[in-house]
């Protein structure tokens, strides 16, 4: 039976213990940019945060463990909300923007339990997390916490399907560009919601439930199918999804709702077909490794001209940028066990690329290959066609040495002979990392201040880096 709203607050069965977060976060003010950073309430907050340290100049030698990728776990986590069972979700990366799903999560009524340490576990494979949405106890998603990060908007549609009602601010997340809902709220229109925006939240409503319906979308959007993917899956009947994003991470959120009983077939392709069902049960499901993080250390790998294995890395998931590196003269094998990334002396030649939706050049992997290009032999060219701001990258890289001019929405990027260290600032996430990228090439140490960039979306990074020889250094604040 489709719950309304449960007044209750949820008790928690035998096998789910309701827990602090393992790593308390508290907010540190960061005037002037959206996504404040969070701190662990066992060090000091004020203006102070950690920077990395990087001496370049090492040749990345090793292996490195791919973690479970941030932009899946995340909808499998807010996939727990359709269901009043269960969910156990397996290989889920360390990481802070995890931290603050699982906040905004129990903040509507969802038990969790993180399991402890195993003998013998394999310290670089993630957590795995029990999570319980036995009773929904608030269907607001407050501004406080959604303006942090822009997923968390995605629990519009889950709420929405399996309460009837769901009230959720509009979103913040990385400065990258305007980034509308618009295309979400027209998915959930029409599956039959009533939308109406109030003093920054979206407020939905369908008191009679959702109905399935056929859902065009006129842009490729991986937040909007999510959300219209989960929502979906307890609206009646037949919901047509046409100009899906095929993102996998959107393939592998749709293979655990089908775990959880949910009927979803055409997945990978542009058109999911899903008939609606009652309710969902719980799963046991594992977060697919991280293609973004796979990039990354490819890119970091090439740069230094190193030889590293990225173990765990999915190939198939990255075809159109292990296409590019190929082409920019890196060596590329792909084995059972994770991807071999080599450059012992080549030269590094400069490419052409745009970003796409998948199976495109990733956009969330533009800044790191424009790191990787500042050192090629000759002009680069790199157009951004998804996010109209992402290039803030730039001129920190510039701070490097690097030659780049922009025009538009494309970067022409002049190899240069040699990066010098400097100080530089993460702006988010992608282009925090191609920052490290340069400065494990530059001469001399670089200094990356606001690392809390990083801390959402890369899982113990300095760790990875410096087991391949890099010298890379956390230092503290305060
Ligand atoms: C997801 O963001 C990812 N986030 C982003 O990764 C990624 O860069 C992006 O997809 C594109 O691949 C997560 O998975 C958590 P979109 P999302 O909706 O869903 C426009 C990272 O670094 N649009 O696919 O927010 C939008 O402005 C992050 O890990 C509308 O016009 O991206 C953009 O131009 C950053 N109306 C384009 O669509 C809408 O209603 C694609 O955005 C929604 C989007």
């Amino acid at each position: 039976m489709k719950q309304r709203r449960a007044l209750r607050k949820p008790i928690n069965d035998d096998s789910v213990e309701r827990v602090a977060p393992k790593r308390p976060y508290v907010l540190v003010t960061d005037a002037g940019h959206e996504n404040p950073p969070f701190k662990r309430l066992d060090q000091p907050t004020g203006f102070l945060m950690d920077r990395i340290s990087i001496r370049g100049g090492k040749i990345l030698n090793g292996s490195i463990q791919i973690s479970g990728a941030k932009n899946a776990a995340l909808p499998l986590m807010i996939a727990s909300l359709l269901t009043a069972k269960t969910l156990i979700l397996r290989n889920v990366p360390r990481l802070a923007d995890v931290n603050l799903l699982l906040r905004i999560l129990r903040n509507h009524g969802v038990d969790m339990m993180v399991e402890g340490k195993r003998a013998k576990q394999d310290e670089s494979v993630g957590e795995t997390i029990h999570l319980s949405a036995r009773s929904i106890v608030d269907t607001t998603a407050p501004y406080e916490l959604v303006s942090r990060m822009r997923a968390s908007f995605w629990v519009l549609g889950p709420l929405l399907a399996r309460c009837s009602e769901a009230k959720v601010s509009l979103p913040g997340g990385c400065a990258i560009g305007t980034r509308p809902v618009d295309l979400h709220l027209m998915a959930l229109e029409q599956l039959g919601a009533n939308i109406e925006i109030e003093g920054g939240y979206v407020v939905a409503r369908a008191p009679k439930g959702l109905r399935g319906n056929r859902i065009v979308f006129p842009k490729v959007s991986v937040g909007a199918t999510h959300n219209a993917l989960m929502a979906s899956t307890l609206a009646r009947g037949e919901t047509i999804i046409e100009n899906a994003a095929r993102e996998p991470e959107i393939s592998d959120v749709a293979e655990c709702l089908n775990k959880m009983g949910a009927r979803v077939s055409g997945i990978g392709s542009s058109t999911l077909q899903i008939q609606g069902v009652e309710e969902l049960g719980g799963a046991d499901h594992m977060v697919l490794a991280d293609r973004i993080e796979t990039g990354t250390y490819a890119m970091a790998a090439a740069i230094t001209g190193g030889d590293v294995l990225l173990k765990g890395a999915r190939a198939d998931h990255l075809d159109a940028m292990l296409l590019a590196l190929r082409q920019a003269g890196v060596k590329v094998e792909a084995d059972g066990s994770g991807l071999r990334i080599s450059r012992n002396g080549n030269r590094l030649y400069p490419i052409n690329i745009e970003t796409l939706p998948y199976p495109g050049f990733p956009t969330d992997l533009q800044a790191q290959l424009m790191a990787l290009m500042t050192m090629a032999d000759g002009v680069s060219t790199i157009r951004e066609t998804i996010f109209e701001n992402r290039f803030m990258h730039v001129q920190e890289l510039a701070r490097l040495g690097a030659d780049i001019a922009l025009a538009g929405d494309t970067a022409h990027v002049r190899g240069v002979d040699k990066l010098m260290g400097a100080q530089v600032m993460a702006t988010d996430l992608r282009a925090s990392v191609s920052l490290v990228i340069a400065g494990l090439a530059a001469e001399g140490e670089t200094v990356l201040h606001r690392v809390y960039h990083l801390d959402r979306g890369f899982e113990t990074l300095e760790a990875k880096l410096q087991a391949c020889g890099a010298s890379v250094e956390r230092l503290t604040a305060g």
